[in-house]
């Protein structure tokens, strides 16, 4: 007869909580101390990664100290530290230490936000900060909102109540062969996220139509109305268009304004991807940039990026309540709830039944600093980057490939030599050898991308930490980093001709 016996608990006795949580804590002070002198990537093969981690499954129990000490040595050793002010790759911010806190708490807490009566807190909490960031950014407070594991999770719930609101027929019952085929318009700088969106909406990658850029990388307002009415003549019914509010690539907002006149004029949803710049709308750099942001139907935007929580928080905002409503809504007897007043039910509004408790970080984060804390970190991002760029540019040894836009820089290193400024063929992989080479160095980490078909060396910066300094810093490593590689490489091209 099986009993439940005290050895079949997996807590720990109280005293020994206690004491593992304060060595993660010195662990977690240990990991910040010094931060800017630490390497950022440890640039070991994935070979040597996966065998640090090559074992068998443990049917035995491991001293948590000694585990403790294996977290360290391996995990935190090969974790990149996106933490340092050093880092400048993707749109990844560094998180912050109130949010840090909090999601300690939220995971003794272990709240799902999925049920009212399952978190009460964790609902109403959620619902807070929705309302918190749509205010924040120039939004409408009141629009309904859920917060998702990001971006990509945000758009597609956005998309998700566009089509349904827009399709003209029951899609949600009969699918997408049931009607006229359905359109959708960014630009060709929108995130593959969106072509993604398509696909799993079951409108087909094709389905959204990448309209070219201006000089500027925003969309084409003409080539994008052409677009719409080509489409309609031919039988597709366009239901929504999608603004950049921040591209990934080069940081450009699209005019805003003029995509929403467009969308009305058309009788289509207008979403706006600000899952990067978003937070900038509230400051005073990026206020008229984003002036038609609150025309939108729907935005999606991130706080684990340019609102620095630590991942994962994305936001979905949609201004039409019920239009999300009636999207996602799917009761279940067994999701019922024995008292429906007031109880908002979040599962009625989103694709996930069981989330974990992000609202609290954000709330934190939001009360710990106050919002204007918040705003003045992000101007500080933008003028920072902005002074980089104009370093960029006084120096004849680098040269812009786009406009710096809200915190991102895309330019590359084309040598002190003039006789290679024009040298397509070998600017490109002496600027992609850079990339590696400073993976290698890690004292910065940065990304790159493709800028008209030429390779750029692109900063992008959400990180509260980095300040003049460290951009001024990041300068010398980039040139000594440069004058080396282009050495090695030039070397090599010789001994190839000769
Ligand atoms: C403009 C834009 N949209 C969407 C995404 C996807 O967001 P996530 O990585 O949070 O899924 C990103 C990510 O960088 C982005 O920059």
């Amino acid at each position: 007869m099986h009993s439940n016996k005290r050895s079949e608990n997996l807590d720990f006795p109280l005293e020994e909580l206690r004491e593992r949580l304060y060595d993660a804590v010195d662990m977690v002070v240990g990991l910040y101390d010094g931060i800017e002198q630490k390497k950022l990537f440890a640039s070991n093969s994935p070979a040597e990664v996966k065998a640090l981690f090559n074992e068998p499954l443990p049917s035995s129990p491991s001293d948590i100290g000694s585990l403790l000490q294996r977290v360290e040595r391996d995990v935190f050793k090969h974790s990149t530290l996106n933490i340092s002010p050093h880092f400048y790759a993707y749109v990844v911010s560094g998180g912050n230490h109130a949010g840090l806190v909090a999601e300690l708490l939220a995971s003794a807490l272990n709240q799902n936000p999925g049920k009212w009566n399952l978190g009460a807190a964790a609902v109403e909490l959620e619902l807070r900060v929705v309302r918190w960031i749509a205010e924040f950014i120039g939004y409408d407070p009141e629009a309904a909102g859920v917060l998702v594991s990001g971006g990509s999770a945000a758009n597609l719930t956005c998309l998700k109540a566009a089509r349904d609101f827009k399709a003209g027929f029951d899609i949600r019952d009969s699918g997408a062969r049931a009607g006229a085929p359905l359109t959708m318009y960014v630009s060709t700088e929108g995130h593959s996220c969106l072509t993604k969106s398509a696909d799993m909406l079951g409108l087909g990658k094709e389905s959204l139509r990448k309209i070219p850029v201006k000089e500027d990388f925003t969309i084409d307002l003409e080539l994008l109305e052409r677009a719409i009415l080509e489409d309609k003549a031919a039988g597709f019914v366009p239901i929504c268009i999608i603004g950049n509010g921040g591209t990934v690539n080069t940081g450009a907002v699209d005019r805003l304004a003029l995509l929403a006149g467009i969308a009305l004029r058309h009788n289509m949803w207008f979403h706006v991807d600000a899952a990067y710049g978003g937070p900038a709308a509230s400051t005073p750099s990026g206020r008229e940039l984003f002036a038609g942001l609150k025309l939108a139907d729907s935005i999606a935007t991130d706080a684990h990026k340019w609102l620095y929580a630590p991942y994962e928080a994305g936001v979905a905002l949609v201004k039409n309540k019920e239009a999300l409503r009636s999207s996602f809504s799917m009761m279940a007897d067994y999701l019922r709830d024995v008292d429906g007043t007031g109880r908002h039910d979040s599962t009625e509004y989103n694709f996930e039944l069981s989330r974990n408790f992000k609202a609290l970080k954000v709330w934190m984060a939001f009360k710990a600093y106050g919002a204007e804390k918040i705003r003045a970190a992000i101007e500080g991002n933008i003028q920072v980057i902005q002074h980089f760029a104009h370093l960029i540019e006084a120096t004849p040894d680098f040269e812009m490939l786009a406009p710096a836009s809200l915190s991102i820089a895309c330019f590359r290193y084309r040598t002190g030599d003039p006789q290679f400024w024009n040298d397509e063929a070998y600017l490109s992989p002496l600027n992609k050898k850079i990339l590696r080479e400073l993976e290698l160095d890690g004292r910065v980490f940065l990304s790159g991308t493709v800028i008209h078909g030429k390779q750029a060396l692109r900063t992008c910066l959400v990180n509260h930490r980095t300040e003049t300094a460290h951009v001024e810093y990041l300068l010398r490593i980039l040139r000594e980093v440069g004058q080396s590689s282009h050495t090695s490489l030039h070397r090599v091209e010789q001994e190839v001709a000769m």
